[in-house]
């Protein structure tokens, strides 16, 4: 941390002129607050508060509410989009499987403990799908992120979120204990999304070898690369000794595709012929976002400076925020969260953001009330900070 960045943003606080917000944001988001006055949108266990109405993202100054990576896509993989687009009247089957060919060898598994899909998402979606459709119950944190849990829910499945540990660990003893003759899934994330946290490698992976045994274990490993210790935290290895574990990951994070949409889970060939017996992977992806994607997995220049800027970025964001009294949880991600002073209404509170062109979400869970906050380019960043001190005063 730079101490003069630390006095000039400490200086900045009430400094900022605090523009009209009309002048700032004079379409949609004010309109559609107007309509609704709440952000809110919630389900019964973890309620997220965002804009009713999606605000027109190109005029933003700091992006900074889906975890997006502004330093991608890798040039390497670009260039490949590019080219490969002139071909997009066939279908990409061929580039499909040379795909799947170059990330199971990347995974240490066979291609056919590979599914694809158009980002991540799909396959949470379909996961709960296959395995909830007759009924029974999944077992995830408190908080974590919902695509999985949102389908099992709307499918009449039941959920149980188990609070992490005061470390902002998975609770897995708690989860353990959860399981019953309902139990069709376990759902961990990690690190976790709100809260960017990791749970100890060691632990997760003696419980994925010993609950697999039971029931199966979805691992989703969305910000795996990022976190300290990157692929040696993930549990991919247990699908090459047959266990009944599932892990996903995705291009939408430290390579930078999120708009490409490419992601892919490693599981069992048993569990992935259930999938496939109901719906199939590979559709939904296009040849070029293929092949961009196979670029970029060498493209190691680009993937080591996206996390050494994530991570000083990140170091930057803390710093400031600790500088204000704030405590955020410690991030293995290209995120964070720390929690809103009790006083400050999220609503009001993301408005302001917003009207200041700077978008993050905001969380209530445990209780209280948490600003989340991607981390962006350092103008990105400084940029959030002022327009935090200006919607906290
Ligand atoms: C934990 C986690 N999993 C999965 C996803 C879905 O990403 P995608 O569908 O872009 O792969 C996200 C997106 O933010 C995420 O945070």
């Amino acid at each position: 941390m730079n101490r003069r960045d630390l006095f000039k943003y400490s200086s900045l606080i009430g400094a900022n002129l605090f523009l009209h917000p009309n002048l700032l944001w004079s379409n949609s988001i004010l309109d559609s607050t107007k309509r609704n006055k709440k952000f809110i949108f919630s389900n019964k266990n973890n309620r997220e508060f965002s804009p009713n109405i999606i605000p027109d993202l190109s005029s933003l100054k700091a992006r900074l509410h889906w975890n997006e990576n502004p330093f991608g896509p890798s040039k390497a993989g670009l260039k490949e989009f590019k080219n490969s687009a002139k071909k997009g009247n066939f279908y990409s089957w061929d580039r499909h499987n040379e795909f799947v060919d170059v990330i199971s060898s990347k995974e240490g598994v066979n291609p056919g403990n590979i599914l694809t899909g158009p980002g991540s998402s799909d396959l949470l979606e379909k996961v709960a799908i296959v395995l909830l459709r007759n009924g029974g119950s999944v077992i995830s944190a408190d908080p974590c992120y919902m695509s999985l849990i949102n389908v099992a829910i709307a499918i009449n499945a039941n959920s149980h979120m188990i609070k992490l540990t005061p470390e902002y660990e998975h609770d897995l003893d708690a989860m353990e204990s959860k399981i019953n003759s309902e139990t069709k899934l376990i759902y961990i994330t990690n690190p976790n999304n709100p809260t960017g946290t990791i749970t100890d490698r060691k632990k997760l992976y003696a419980f994925c070898d010993r609950v697999s045994n039971r029931v199966p274990v979805f691992i989703d490993e969305a910000y795996i690369e990022v976190s300290e210790g990157g692929l040696d935290n993930s549990m991919v290895k247990l699908v090459a000794q047959g266990k009944d574990v599932i892990i996903s990951r995705t291009f939408s994070k430290i390579y930078g595709m999120a708009g490409l949409r490419l992601g892919y889970i490693v599981a069992a060939e048993k569990r992935l012929e259930e999938i496939r017996s109901i719906t199939r992977g590979g559709m939904g992806i296009t040849g070029p976002s293929i092949n961009a994607a196979i670029k970029s997995l060498d493209d190691f220049e680009f993937i080591n400076s996206c996390k050494e800027n994530f991570i000083f970025n990140r170091e930057f964001t803390v710093s400031q925020l600790k500088y204000r009294g704030f405590d955020p949880m410690p991030s293995n991600t290209n995120f964070l969260i720390f929690e809103l002073p009790k006083s400050t209404s999220p609503n009001l509170f993301l408005k302001k953001m917003y009207q200041q062109r700077v978008s993050v979400k905001a969380f209530n869970f445990w209780e209280k009330n948490w600003c989340r906050v991607s981390i962006g380019t350092m103008d990105n960043m400084k940029t959030f900070i002022d327009a935090f001190d200006n919607a906290l005063i």
